[in-house]
């Protein structure tokens, strides 16, 4: 696969989201299922893989999602790229004695969940209490020491970027980002071309509506499921969004593709600095997520694509708050 760059660390053009194997999207497979389909998205050509210390069933518990890609990865460790992300609240640095020690903290046990004694991207998970300047010079620290090759923000603005930037170069921003969520069109993904920073996109196929496997007939789970609060799938927001869907199909049609791998496409021909990270549980759409980066949209198509879709209302927006 095509490969991309997240500042200087070289990445596959389209990553993977591996949190759904520990929440999110209602009940886990089983682990050896789920180490099955990560090594297999590396068999094809997935160097770039994102988890979290907080992906745990309901999120209650640190470290489940961490340590089955730990598990998958640990024998092609040296061809992979680890992201991984912490919170940090500021009554915790001061417990530690500086953001730096809790930082560092945080680091050192999301190291040893990944079996790994270094971590490629790390990023602050959600800015919060803690001072980001202070971040950032503990992330230059990590750096420096070895201990991470480059960092980043999540759920941020252009303003947050640019203070975080001025004391330790970002190698990333991770945001929403698809063709239903496109705040980050506005200022922050210019922002990160300027500056040589990476965009990683999470959600990019807004939790299933892009690849028009979603109904209003379809169920969400009851437990662990954010597909029942992202405001685009509420029953009438689904039906609203349609007609976005059935753009997608259309061009899923004329490029032998499918709707999911249109909608990744196009934020790939948009922007050469994006890096989407699809999430599945499904071993067969996680390839199928991946081959998006063999899906080649021409200007033309691309431009038609374009202005058809900028035509067309969104149904929900979850913008930064959540
Ligand atoms: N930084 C943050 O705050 C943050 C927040 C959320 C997520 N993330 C990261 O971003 C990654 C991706 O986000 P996400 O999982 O929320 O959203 P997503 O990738 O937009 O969508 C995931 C959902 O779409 C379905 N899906 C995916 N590909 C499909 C396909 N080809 N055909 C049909 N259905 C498909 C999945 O169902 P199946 O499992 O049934 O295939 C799942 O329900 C996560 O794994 C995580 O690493 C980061």
């Amino acid at each position: 696969m095509e490969k991309r760059y997240l500042r200087d660390i070289e990445v596959s053009k389209v990553g993977m989201g591996c949190m759904a194997f520990s929440h999110g999207y209602g009940k886990i497979p089983p682990e050896s299922y789920s180490i099955e389909a990560i090594r297999n998205a590396y068999e094809h050509g997935c160097t770039f893989f994102d988890t979290a210390e907080v992906y745990s069933p309901n999120l209650s518990g640190i470290g489940h999602n961490e340590r089955i890609v730990g598990k998958a990865l640990k024998d092609v460790r040296d061809n992979t790229v680890i992201a991984t992300k912490l919170f940090l609240s500021s009554a915790e640095a001061r417990r530690a004695g500086s953001v730096y020690k809790a930082v560092r903290n945080h680091l050192i046990d999301s190291m040893s969940r990944l079996q790994t004694d270094m971590v490629d991207l790390y990023y602050l998970h959600r800015t919060g209490s803690v001072s980001v300047e202070e971040v950032a010079d503990a992330m230059g620290r990590l750096i420096d020491e070895g201990m991470i090759r480059g960092w980043g923000l999540s759920q941020v603005d252009t303003d947050v970027i640019d203070r975080a930037q001025r004391v330790t170069p970002l190698a990333a921003v991770q945001n929403i980002y698809s063709m239903v969520e496109r705040d980050s069109e506005y200022s922050v993904i210019p922002y990160c071309m300027e500056h040589n920073i990476g965009f990683v996109p999470f959600s990019p196929i807004a939790s299933g509506l892009l690849s028009g496997k979603i109904t209003t007939e379809t169920k969400f789970e009851t437990n662990d499921d954010v597909r029942t609060w992202v405001p685009q799938l509420s029953k009438r927001n689904i039906a609203g969004n349609q007609p976005i869907v059935d753009l997608l199909k259309e061009y899923a049609a004329l490029k032998n593709a499918t709707p999911a791998q249109i909608s990744l496409a196009w934020m790939l021909k948009k922007y050469p600095n994006v890096v989407p990270i699809p999430g599945s549980k499904n071993k067969e759409r996680i390839v199928e997520n991946l081959n998006a980066s063999y899906v080649e949209l021409s200007d033309e198509e691309f431009r038609n694509l374009e202005s058809s879709l900028n035509q067309l209302k969104v149904y929900g927006h979850r913008g930064f708050n959540r």
